[in-house]
């Protein structure tokens, strides 16, 4: 029998962050991924390895994770789109530390390689189609764990793309299948534009299922039409135990015009209270507002979590 606790895969360091116009300084990002880490949750997404001219937010990755703060508990993992991305991060993991023999490589355990359900916006946010992707990320797949690293897939617009319009379920099925035998533990499945409703999800949930089991899917949601909540609890009964949220609901993909922020982690944690599921690691909504206030006042936006401004107006 599958267990009622939810792994909530913290994302908003990465997802939050990267669609921020101003610049965010290394010690920002490393407290505000120090605080996640402290309030409990287990699994935080740090950065990416990518071209800073696609994503400039993410240049200062490398730094970050030679400063990530130690938690025994918390699982860390960066973004890396191709062969280059992973070379960077294990240069940083196998250079050994200048001021002592002693110190531990950066605890890193994990790469994510992403990839899409439509053509058009797989060449919006890395330049080649969906197959051609899938090809590049073979080769980062095998590398990342011929050095031991954990591999978990993104596929993006699972429900409609900003460009092409309403997916087929059967391409999502198609892409997460090819992720899931290229050696990825999970796949996330990104409601990238967040226009997914419930009845949309479960069909998409049923079609992807055929092909992938329940235990290696992951629900991401962004909130654009007020659905994201909904939607993690319909991909909670359909069976998924990992949802992807991001604190204070920062963020938004810069390659999808319009959209929102991530479902907010303290908005998910509220949720779930009184329900039959419980939180892996047992993180405390407020906080986790907390820290959601803080990150928005930070970077002088409105958090759009409304439990964070329920909160913070108590
Ligand atoms: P490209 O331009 O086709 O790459 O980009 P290229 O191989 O032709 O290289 C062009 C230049 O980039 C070269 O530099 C390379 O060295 C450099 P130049 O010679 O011009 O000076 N370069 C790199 N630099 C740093 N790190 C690298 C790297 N690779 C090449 N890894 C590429 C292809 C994939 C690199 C580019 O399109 C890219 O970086 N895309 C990333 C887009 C991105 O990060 N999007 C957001 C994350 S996905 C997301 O948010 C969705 C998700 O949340 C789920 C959901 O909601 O749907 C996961
Ligand atoms: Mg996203």
């Amino acid at each position: 029998s599958q267990s009622n606790l939810v792994n909530i895969v913290e994302v908003g360091p990465r997802d939050g962050l990267q669609n921020e116009k101003s610049t965010i300084s290394v010690d920002t990002k490393v407290d505000l991924i120090d605080r996640l880490a402290s309030a409990g949750l287990r699994y935080v997404e740090v950065g990416s390895f990518v071209s800073p001219k696609w994503v400039p937010q993410m240049a200062g990755t490398a730094d970050v994770v030679c400063r990530l703060p130690r938690h025994p508990n918390t699982h860390y993992a960066v973004l890396t789109p191709n062969t280059r991305g992973l070379a960077d991060l294990l240069s940083i993991l196998h250079t050994p530390s200048p001021d002592s023999h002693d110190t531990p490589p950066p605890p890193i355990s994990e790469v994510a390689i992403f990839t899409a359900a439509s053509d058009a916006f797989s060449q919006a946010n890395t330049n080649c189609t969906v197959l051609e992707s899938l090809q590049r990320l073979e080769s980062v797949a095998r590398e990342a764990q011929d050095n031991k690293l954990r591999v978990r897939g993104y596929v993006s617009v699972v429900d409609t793309c900003p460009y092409s319009g309403r997916t087929d379920p059967g391409k999502v099925r198609e892409v997460a299948k090819a992720l899931v035998e290229m050696g990825c533990y999970e796949v996330s499945l990104g409601d990238t534009v967040g226009t997914g409703t419930p009845g949309t999800t479960r069909a998409m949930l049923e079609e992807v299922g055929k092909d992938v089991p329940v235990e290696k899917l992951a629900g991401h949601f962004h909130d654009t039409y007020g659905t994201a909540i909904a939607n993690v609890f319909e991909a909670l009964s359909f069976g998924i135990r990992t949802i992807d949220a991001a604190v204070g609901g920062l963020g938004g993909c810069p390659y999808s015009p319009g959209a929102t922020g991530n479902v907010a982690t303290e908005d998910v944690i509220y949720a779930l209270q009184g329900s039959a599921y419980g939180v892996q690691g047992g993180a405390k909504w407020q906080d986790v507002a907390e820290i959601g206030g803080w990150i928005s006042d930070t970077l002088s936006r409105q958090s759009t979590s409304r439990v964070g401004r329920a909160y913070a107006a108590r």
